[in-house]
Order: C-alpha cells, then sequence, then structure tokens
C-alpha cells in the first residue's frame, strides 16, 4: 500500500497543493490564484477566482486537441433499434447550436434548466449546452412521474424545461408530456418555455407559444461559444432522496468537479484518453452525471450511453455484446444489474458467443455489493471487479480500490480504502472514534475534497444542519460500516430512512408522505427490506382511521397506485398491508429497525424503550409473508 498511502497522505496534509496540481488536467480561462478558501469554514469553495467553462473542457478542448474525429459518444439502444455516434466534433456542433437554442429562449448565465429525458444523446447534448451558456441543469430521472418532477421545477425555478415525446422501457412506450404537462399544472412556478424532442414512437402535442419542437428550433439556431464562468459558479442541481419527505437539490461547482472527475479517470479507473468507458446507469442519477456525461468527456474517452436492461433487451447477454461491439475497456454499473443476469443466465453460457479482449474492468457501485455477486462476477469475467462507494453528495467515490494508483487484493464486502482527499472516521452516536474492527457512523473530515457538493439549492442552512452539524468538522455520511485491521473499509447499509432500491436511492419518509395523504389512513410506516434482485424493496404498513371499514386488501392495492402514480414505477412498493397498531417507543418513535429486522428474519433485541411489546409481536406473522 505504499504508493498509495503516500499519495492518500499528501491529500490529506495538503489538499491545496495536491488539488493545485490535478487542476493542471484542467483548460482556465483564467488559473485560479486560490485552490481553497476555507474563510467560511466549515463551508468551503475550490478554485473560486479561477474561470474556465465545463463545456469547453469536455468538448472543445479536444477538437482543439486534434481528437475531432475520434467518437465522443456512442448511443446503443435496443429498445428502439437504434445506434449512433457522434465524434467529438460533431457533438460539439450539436452542443453549441442547442445552447443558441436555449440562449434564443432567454436563457443565461446561471439561469436554471430542468431536463427531463430518458436515455437518448439530446439529453447529453441539452446538459452540456447548459455548461456551455453556464446555466443550470436539473436532470429530472425519467422514472419519476409528474409529483416528483412538479416538486424539482418548483424548487429549481427553471426558464425553460427540455424533455422528449417519450421513453420506452423494455418494450412499453411511456408518454412523457402528459407527465410533464402535468407537473407544470401543478408546479406554482411555471418556465416560460419547453423544448420538446419529438420521437418516432409517439408524436407529443405542443402548446403553441410555450413549446418548441428541438427539431425545429435547431434548424433555426446559431452556434453559441463557451462562456466564462467562476469556478465556484454552479454547473447543477441534481435531487436526492434525504430522510424528510421533500427531496434536497445538491449543488455541484464547475471546478471543482471537473478537476476532480478528471484526476478520477487516471487514478481510480485507469482508463486514458481514446478509450471507451461505459456506465450503465441513467442520466438522471449521479453515476450518469458523473460517468456517463462528464468525467469520460473531460478525459477525452469515449463514453457509452445504452438505453436498455442488462436482461430482456433481448437478453442477459446484453452487456456483454455492448461491450464486444465497442471495445469497451470499462463497464461501471450497480451490483443489481449483475444480479438479474446471473439470475437469467446463472452459468454465463451467453459470454460465449462475444469477444470481450478489450474489457478490462468491471466497476460497480449504488449499493453494498453481496460478496456472492462479486465472486460470481469475477470468476465468470476473469477481470478486477472493483467495488466502490459513493454517494450523490460526494459525486465520485470515497473509497475504491485506486486502480490507476495501486491495484490492492480485492476483499469481498469492502470497497477497499479511501480515495486521496477523503479522510473517512467511524464514530459511535456520542461522536466519538471507534477503533478498527467496531462498528459506527461513517464520517468524514472537512473539507470535502474539490467536486462534492457545495451546498443545498436554495437553502443555505441544510447543508450545515443535514450534514455537519452533528460533529464539527466532520461530514455525516449517512451509511454504517467499520475498518478492519488493514484499513479495509466495510459499508454497510444506511443508518438513516434512506432505502436503496436496484441502485436506486430512495426516501421512505417520501413514501411515507404519499401514503398518508390518503383519506382512509390514520398513521403509516415504510421500511426497506432484504430482497434477491434489487437489494431492498420497500414494504408499506398502515393503520386505518377509525370508523373505516372498506376492504382492507382494497385500500392497499389503492396506496400502491397511489405510490406509483405520484412517486413513479421505479419504487417498486408492490405491498402495504393495513395493521392494528404500529409498534412504538414511549415518546412516540416508530420502531422502524426492529421491523425491519422482523421481515429480514434477523433476531435484535426489542428496544427496553418499546411502549406496547404485543404490538410488534403482532406484526411477526405480517411481515414474514412477501
Ligand atoms: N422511466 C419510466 N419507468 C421506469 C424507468 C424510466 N426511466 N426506469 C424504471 N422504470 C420502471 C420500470 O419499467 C418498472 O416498472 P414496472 O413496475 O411497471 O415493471 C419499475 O420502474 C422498476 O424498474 P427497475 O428498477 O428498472 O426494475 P426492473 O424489474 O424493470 O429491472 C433490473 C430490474 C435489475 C434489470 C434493473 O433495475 C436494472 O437494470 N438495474 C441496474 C441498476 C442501475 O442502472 N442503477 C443505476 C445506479 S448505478
Ligand atoms: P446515491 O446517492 O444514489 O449514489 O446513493 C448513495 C448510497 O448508496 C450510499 O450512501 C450507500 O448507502 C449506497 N452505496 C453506494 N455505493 C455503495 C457501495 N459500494 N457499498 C455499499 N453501499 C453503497
Amino acid at each position: 500500500m505504499g504508493k498509495y498511502r503516500d499519495v492518500w497522505q499528501r491529500s490529506i496534509d495538503d489538499p491545496a497543493g495536491f488539488w493545485g496540481e490535478a487542476a493542471k488536467g484542467i483548460d482556465w480561462f483564467r488559473e485560479p490564484n486560490i485552490v481553497l478558501e476555507d474563510s467560511k469554514a466549515p463551508i468551503y469553495s475550490w478554485f473560486p477566482d479561477g474561470e474556465l467553462n465545463t463545456c469547453f473542457n469536455a468538448l472543445d478542448r479536444h477538437v482543439r486537441d486534434g481528437r475531432g474525429d475520434q467518437l465522443a459518444l456512442i448511443y446503443d439502444s435496443p429498445v428502439s433499434a437504434t445506434k449512433t455516434s457522434y465524434t467529438y466534433s460533431a457533438l460539439r456542433d450539436e452542443v453549441a447550436l442547442f445552447a443558441g437554442v436555449l440562449d434564443e429562449l432567454g436563457v443565461n448565465k446561471g439561469d436554471r434548466v430542468v431536463i427531463y429525458m430518458p436515455m437518448i444523446p439530446q439529453a447529453v447534448i441539452a446538459m452540456l449546452a447548459c455548461a456551455r451558456l453556464g446555466a443550470v441543469h436539473s436532470v429530472v430521472f425519467g422514472g419519476f412521474a409528474s409529483h416528483e418532477l412538479a416538486l424539482r421545477i418548483e424548487d429549481a425555478t427553471p426558464k425553460v424545461v427540455v424533455s422528449a415525446s417519450c421513453g420506452i422501457e423494455v418494450s412499453r412506450v411511456i408518454d412523457y408530456k402528459p407527465l410533464l404537462d402535468a407537473a407544470l399544472a401543478e408546479s406554482k412556478h411555471k418556465p416560460a418555455h419547453t423544448v420538446i424532442y419529438q420521437r418516432p414512437q409517439v408524436q407529443a402535442t405542443l402548446e403553441p407559444g410555450r413549446d418548441v419542437d428541438w427539431d425545429e428550433a435547431m434548424q433555426k439556431a446559431r452556434p453559441v461559444d463557451c462562456v466564462s464562468v467562476n469556478g465556484d459558479d454552479p454547473l447543477y442541481i441534481l435531487y436526492t432522496s434525504g430522510t424528510t419527505g421533500r427531496p434536497k437539490g445538491v449543488v455541484r461547482d464547475n471546478a471543482g468537479h471537473a478537476v476532480a472527475l478528471h484526476w478520477t479517470m487516471q487514478n481510480v479507473y485507469d482508463t486514458q484518453p481514446g478509450e471507451v468507458f461505459w456506465a450503465a446507469s441513467d442520466v438522471g442519477w449521479v453515476v450518469g452525471h458523473s460517468y456517463i456525461v462528464y468525467a469520460p468527456l473531460l478525459a477525452g474517452c469515449t463514453t457509452l450511453l445504452y438505453e436498455g436492461k442488462p436482461v430482456g433487451t433481448p437478453d442477459a447477454g446484453a452487456y456483454w455484446r455492448v461491450i464486444a461491439e465497442y471495445g469497451v475497456k470499462t463497464l461501471f454499473t450497480a451490483p443489481t444489474g449483475f444480479r438479474a443476469i446471473k439470475r437469467e443466465d446463472p452459468e454465463g453460457s451467453m459470454l460465449d458467443q462475444y469477444d470481450l479482449s478489450k474489457f478490462r474492468y468491471l466497476f460497480l457501485a449504488g449499493e453494498r455489493l453481496d460478496p456472492e455477486t462479486y465472486t460470481w462476477a469475477s470468476e465468470l469475467l476473469g477481470v478486477p471487479v472493483v467495488d466502490h462507494w459513493w454517494q450523490t453528495e460526494t459525486g465520485w467515490p470515497i473509497a475504491s480500490n485506486m486502480m490507476g494508483l495501486e491495484p490492492m487484493p480485492a476483499k469481498p464486502g469492502s470497497p477497499t480504502v479511501p480515495v486521496p482527499g477523503f479522510d473517512v472516521r467511524i464514530f459511535d452516536e456520542s461522536g466519538v472514534e471507534v477503533p478498527e474492527g467496531r462498528e459506527g457512523l461513517i464520517m468524514i473530515r472537512t473539507p470535502l475534497p474539490p467536486g462534492c457538493m457545495s451546498h443545498v439549492w436554495g437553502d443555505d442552512d441544510k447543508f450545515f444542519d443535514t450534514y455537519l452539524r452533528q460533529s464539527p468538522g466532520f461530514y455525516l455520511t449517512g451509511d454504517g460500516g467499520h475498518f478492519d485491521e488493514d484499513g479495509y473499509l466495510f459499508v454497510m447499509g444506511r443508518v438513516d430512512d434512506v432505502i436503496n432500491v436496484a441502485g436506486h436511492r430512495l426516501s421512505t419518509g417520501e413514501v411515507e408522505e404519499i401514503l398518508a395523504s390518503h383519506p382512509d389512513v390514520a398513521e403509516c410506516a415504510v421500511i426497506g427490506v432484504a430482497d434477491d434482485l434489487k437489494g431492498q424493496v420497500p414494504r408499506g404498513l398502515v393503520v386505518l382511521k377509525a370508523g373505516v371499514d372498506r376492504d382492507p386488501q382494497v385500500i392497499g392495492a389503492e396506496l400502491v397506485q397511489l405510490v406509483r402514480d405520484q412517486l413513479g414505477a421505479v419504487v417498486c412498493l408492490r405491498q402495504v398491508d393495513v395493521i392494528g397498531a404500529l409498534p412504538k417507543t414511549r415518546s412516540g418513535k416508530v420502531l422502524r429497525k426492529s421491523m425491519r429486522a422482523m421481515a429480514d428474519g434477523v433476531d435484535i433485541p426489542v428496544p427496553s424503550t418499546i411502549d406496547n411489546p404485543s404490538t410488534l409481536e403482532a406484526l411477526r406473522p405480517v411481515l414474514a409473508k412477501s
């Protein structure tokens, strides 16, 4: 661990020196004099007086430096039977033109643009066009329903919303425009315009004056050049689930983000310019932002946008087909995708049809990598399978096996070691650091390295209150875990009400808020229970208002549908049970942890603070059935 240890130590002892050097990987319009601004600690900012443009770094500079004819983006869509690709020159031209469309619609530096798109190149083009103008994009995952979209539109107050006529889920076509129209009707904030990309599968109805057709606008547009922004100006807002019912807008700056992501491509992912990097995620999630769009392009790689699933589009060999067809060196996805492949093709026999000779690494993140899936994938693929841990808030890995710096022996169940820049500690509930081997709350000493969230959109105090208040000088990750005697970190799961369903981060609080809005529901609880394929799935438990005598099964089905309509199918809430009472402590706190353990068949002691032990016991038969 010699080289890794030295580099990590230097990043902690001299963060400004370390990241000042990494900043040389980025082109600046004005070099920063200040690397780390700490006068407002514990709120820090990186490269605040530097000037740059993220889109210039992702596209224009590569064209300038001779990569114009190299592929920047490959789009492979089994669900629409489409394959296209863009060279760096072509992508730069499309982005400059779409920046012209936004400019024409009045979008200026600092204005927000919400992007609600399926996995099509126009989503990437819209993101980069915002960056080009210094506008702030906020991409909303296409699987979210109208209400979720409305919440984000209301919070980000965009001038324009960019969307498409439809998404395609395997063979089901999802009309986006009615969802967007419903969100715009619900939101108190009304953007001046929408831009709609009409896909061949569905022709959306446009409202004259407000809705603009993507193709028509592009035909009339003039290309726009990159606008210079300050290092700490926001690049994007990405909403994520927290412990409350309302998602919070994680804000990412331009300079820290570009410097950090560029640095990870070599050091974490061992990926060089010109190589093909594939993050099989969605542009609506942080992995999609960082490793479909920005990092591969900042590093001059070819990135892959895949509109399909690991299975069913058309079969469990889909990932192997894509890797072989485009010479992918590095695949990054969530463990659940591999569990899906394993379930359909346990012997991995589909692999025999494909030439994976260029494939070097499989990186997995988004949820805990169970040792069984790790072993299956390692044995099948014969390449390093790298578990790495990160969060929307950090935007890049906190712990990983550093394949470009110094590969280490893997330990199944561990994302290996803290990445340089992250000083990770384990604390007990009272804020005292615990010795190695002991489980506790995973904290990170501040300042966080560049590229991590700078603040919560629209609420200056929320970043401090949510993440920094608990232990001064440390960031609360919300995950629990421990270090072993070799300094390997083990991340065991969330200690709050966030759950991970198929690598998608969701808040049980948000689901509870929807259940509670049903007229028959007096109170409710939602817990995440273990699932073989998706890691976790939510289960709902509701207590009905006195006097309600409707069929509990009908109410349960209504509640499942309500969550699907309001939050989206992606939540995968399939079961809501009507129960007599919720188990609570004497102070009224619902005992979610005890219920979760009971559902997972794990024996944990009943808390001494329980008010009425029989309420918990009564749930045993309910929670035992799935
Ligand atoms: N738009 C609309 N609906 C969407 C959607 C989108 N972008 N994404 C998912 N959904 C819907 C699905 O159609 C499904 O609906 P259904 O209940 O009517 O079938 C539901 O949301 C759940 O979707 P999903 O979680 O994708 O489950 P699945 O059963 O269709 O597929 C896997 C299971 C494992 C194949 C799938 O979850 C997967 O590919 N996971 C990879 C994880 C990943 O990429 N994570 C990103 C973080 S790195
Ligand atoms: P998201 O913000 O969607 O990236 O989700 C972040 C959460 O996913 C983390 O707080 C963890 O709970 C979980 N997570 C991500 N990667 C890993 C990993 N490699 N091991 C364990 N949990 C992970």
